[in-house]
């Protein structure tokens, strides 16, 4: 289908088949700022380098004569399959890259039958995005912020309105340098994005003297105060574990040690991460930090990764060397930007054509057989 409609032409088929060509098109429809929200990284953007390079440094050694006609392209993750092992990343204030901001891509991800994880700090509040959603699997994600009431009440809603997993995202407590977004003097908290699930939460409110509306500067403020949390520790991350019945997994690990301790406290997994080079410039890159915590857990125990993939050829490479499924982060907003849900939608369809091919002629039928042998160090 994709030959068939991308050689028709732009006029009556939009959109783009390479991560050029979308990534492209979002920077054409987003503001300077917007754009350098999404694109930039933490100080000279070493970390953001490095997770690229980690990838090249692994090159596949395809098996050729092997009948590969019948392919499988599904994984199973927290007792359930899925047809491609991708979920969409939590990527916050989705109003900033298109007007329909999460309840585009969470359709997307219902669509594709692939985890949507719905930021703490989306657009769009959770309910609303569940109801877009149907049964479609979603997971939230939470910034454990200050407030124990608020992280609570967040964690309650997200169960009561259908979110199966809870994703704790550790490596943000604060945001890190973003020259990008120091140079436009702009952050998007800044001008009250990202409040959705905050100004429609109870105990929240509660903490505000006058109505978001009267005073929407204090709103902010008192958003700010409780999101920033650099005190955060293994204590609070056992808390958070204790308040809900759903399975946890921990997002934005980098060192082994760290996972073995994610592991041995009995939550569900982890999301090794470095955030998209966000955070900590100078950092490992996610590929290279997948293969340490996955010689440090259980053969078993659930690992996704993300930061730096951006072709299914990463994707091949991070589930040989360990991976169980991997994150879409920015490629997806681009889609996003570019093309609101049917973007991400068929975003969605060329990177799973494309691991087909990526598995099929590299010489196996199933992810399954992805394992240490399918890569060389170079
Ligand atoms: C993010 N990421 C992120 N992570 C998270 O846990 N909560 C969030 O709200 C956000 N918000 C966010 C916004 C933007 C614009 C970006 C680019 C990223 C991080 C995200 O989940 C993921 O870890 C990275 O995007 C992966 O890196 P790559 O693949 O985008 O380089």
């Amino acid at each position: 289908r994709i030959y068939g409609e991308s050689t028709k032409g732009r006029s009556s088929w939009p959109w783009p088949v390479s991560l050029a060509g979308w990534r492209q098109a979002a920077r054409e429809v987003l503001g300077e700022s917007a754009w350098g929200y999404l694109e930039g990284g933490a100080g000279l953007e070493d970390t953001m380098k490095a997770n690229r390079e980690a990838f090249s440094h692994y090159r596949i050694r395809s098996r050729m004569l092997r009948d590969v006609a019948d392919r499988d392209l599904s994984v199973s993750m927290l007792d359930m399959e899925f047809p491609v092992p991708l979920l969409l990343a939590p990527i916050g204030v989705q109003a900033i890259l298109h007007r329909d901001a999460e309840l585009a891509s969470a359709k997307a991800a219902a669509d594709a039958k692939i985890p949507f994880i719905l930021s703490t700090v989306s657009s769009v509040p959770m309910e609303q995005v569940a109801q877009v959603m149907g049964t479609s699997v979603r997971w939230f994600q939470l910034y454990p912020g200050k407030d124990r009431d608020v992280v609570s009440s967040f964690l309650a809603r997200a169960q009561a309105s259908g979110y199966s997993a809870v994703v704790v995202t550790v490596d943000t407590t604060m945001l890190g340098w973003r020259e990008a977004d120091l140079q436009h003097a702009y952050l998007p908290f800044l001008h009250g994005e990202g409040m959705a699930n905050f100004l429609s939460d109870p105990a929240f409110c509660s903490r505000l003297s006058q109505s978001p509306r009267e005073n929407p500067q204090a709103a902010i403020q008192e958003f700010l105060s409780i999101y920033v949390n650099p005190s955060f520790t293994w204590k609070q991350l056992a808390e958070i574990r204790d308040m809900t019945d759903l399975p946890v997994l921990v997002k934005g690990i980098t060192h082994p040690d760290d996972a073995a301790r994610v592991e041995a406290m009995g939550l569900e997994g982890v999301v090794v991460s470095n955030h998209g080079g966000r955070q900590v410039d100078g950092g490992v890159a996610a590929l290279d930090a997948l293969v340490d915590v996955r010689n440090v857990v259980q053969p078993d125990y659930l690992v996704m990764m993300d930061s730096g993939v951006r072709c299914a050829a990463d994707v091949a490479k991070a589930m040989a060397l360990g991976a169980n499924a991997v994150l879409l982060g920015r490629p997806y907003a681009y889609a996003l930007a570019a093309g609101g849900r049917e973007g991400v939608v068929e975003l969605l369809q060329q990177w799973k054509a494309e691991l087909d091919l990526q598995l099929a002629l590299s010489g196996h039928r199933s992810l399954e057989t992805l394992n240490g042998g399918y890569v060389v160090r170079v």
